[in-house]
């Protein structure tokens, strides 16, 4: 440990739809306090357009993260001198948003004198287990949002091994699709949901994609493409066939979901040994359906199952906030030259090798 502790860091997200701020403390037992997280959704903006436009995101990022940075400093009661650290998602996501949170972050580092972490998204949804628990390396992640599918094998902080990834549409993105061809609303995961709890699964065949395959991949625009089809087929559609299609997609997507995931745990097995846990993020780790065939899964695999509460597996400032904490802790800090990223892969976070001879530095 080469920070003193207790140590305070601000995190901002702006790499999608919710513009978010939070003030974390890591405490000298390494455990974390959360003094404040602020997330302000744009699903109302978006909504008309039936998913995310980047132009109107980058948009109301400018208009509004100056105000979500003073209200999580206000709620955390801390001024900005007492922060050890910010961090900022530098990535992946849609580069507008990413820049306008990414540069506010320089600008409150340089004027405060503080260390910068430029954070990868994706990073940040791995380490919030940890923000909630004491767990300990390694352990398997399991990242579903509107934006990524991956099994994730984290091993440490800036130690990941991508061990499957969707070869098309992300898994979130399937449910916001199949709900727009239904004439559901956006998000849609949460409608398609709820329009399966009174369907019938098995009234349309539906395919289980990627299933049996020695990979721990998946794909679902197949299946996208078949739920189409058979709505194309039955069309005009009445509340029961809306259901009817919600419960067979969700049904297909929980099929291939715990063969793929059942696959990305016995690869995880033979190569880093027991997983400490499977952990589930992102925004369709709320599924109710899909939670309990994750148990199912971890239960064979003899694992324990975490799933962090929703509003930490959602996009938020917290987990940037904590990922920071963590990079900082090891003197994993950035430069005022760190650039935007569009793409970054969680398997790219391995640190610099000026990284590495900052942190000897600072030993
Ligand atoms: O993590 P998240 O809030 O944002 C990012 O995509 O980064 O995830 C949002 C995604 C959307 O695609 C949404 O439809 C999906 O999560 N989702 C769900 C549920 N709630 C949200 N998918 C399935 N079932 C749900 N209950
Ligand atoms: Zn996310």
């Amino acid at each position: 440990m080469v920070t003193r502790t207790p140590t305070l860091v601000l995190g901002i997200e702006t790499t999608c739809d919710e513009t978010a701020a939070a003030v974390v403390e890591r405490q000298a037992d390494g455990s974390a306090r959360i003094l404040s997280n602020i997330v302000r959704s744009q699903i109302d903006e978006h909504a008309p357009f039936g998913g995310v436009v980047p132009e109107i995101a980058a948009r109301a990022h400018v208009d509004c993260l100056d105000g979500i940075v003073a209200s999580a400093m206000q709620e955390a009661g801390i001024a900005f001198d007492r922060l050890d650290g910010i961090a900022a998602a530098a990535g992946p996501g849609l580069i507008g948003g990413v820049i306008v949170g990414l540069t506010t972050a320089k600008a409150i580092a340089l004027v405060h004198n503080t260390p910068l972490m430029a954070v990868n998204h994706l990073e940040a949804h791995a380490l919030t287990p940890r923000l909630v628990s004491p767990l300990t390396f390694p352990y398997c992640l399991f990242l579903a949002s509107g934006g990524h599918t991956q099994i994730v094998a984290v091993l440490g902080v800036g130690d990941y091994v991508r061990l499957g990834t969707t070869v098309d549409d992300a898994i979130g993105e399937a449910f916001d699709k199949v709900a727009k061809m239904l004439g559901l609303g956006y998000p849609g995961g949460p409608q398609v949901e709820r329009g399966a709890a009174t369907g019938d699964a098995s009234r349309f065949a539906l395919p289980r994609p990627m299933l049996g395959r020695p990979d721990a991949n998946f794909s679902f625009s197949g299946l996208k493409t078949a739920v189409r089809n058979e709505a194309e087929r039955t069309a005009p559609l009445g509340p029961q066939d809306i259901a009817d299609l919600c419960a067979g997609f969700q049904a297909a997507v929980i099929a291939s979901t715990a063969d793929r995931l059942s696959t990305g745990l016995s690869l995880f097995r033979e190569r880093f040994g027991a997983p400490k846990a499977l952990v589930a993020a992102g925004g369709v780790a709320a599924n109710q359906a899909i939670r309990a065939a994750l148990q199912t899964v971890a239960d064979q695999a003899r694992t324990a199952l975490i799933v962090p509460p929703p509003a930490l597996c959602t996009d938020n400032g917290a987990m940037i906030a904590w990922a920071g904490l963590e990079r900082l802790a090891l003197g994993l800090t950035d430069t005022m030259e760190t650039s935007p990223r569009a793409r970054w892969r969680l398997d790219e976070t391995t640190p610099t090798p000026a990284q590495f001879a900052n942190t000897r530095a600072r030993h």
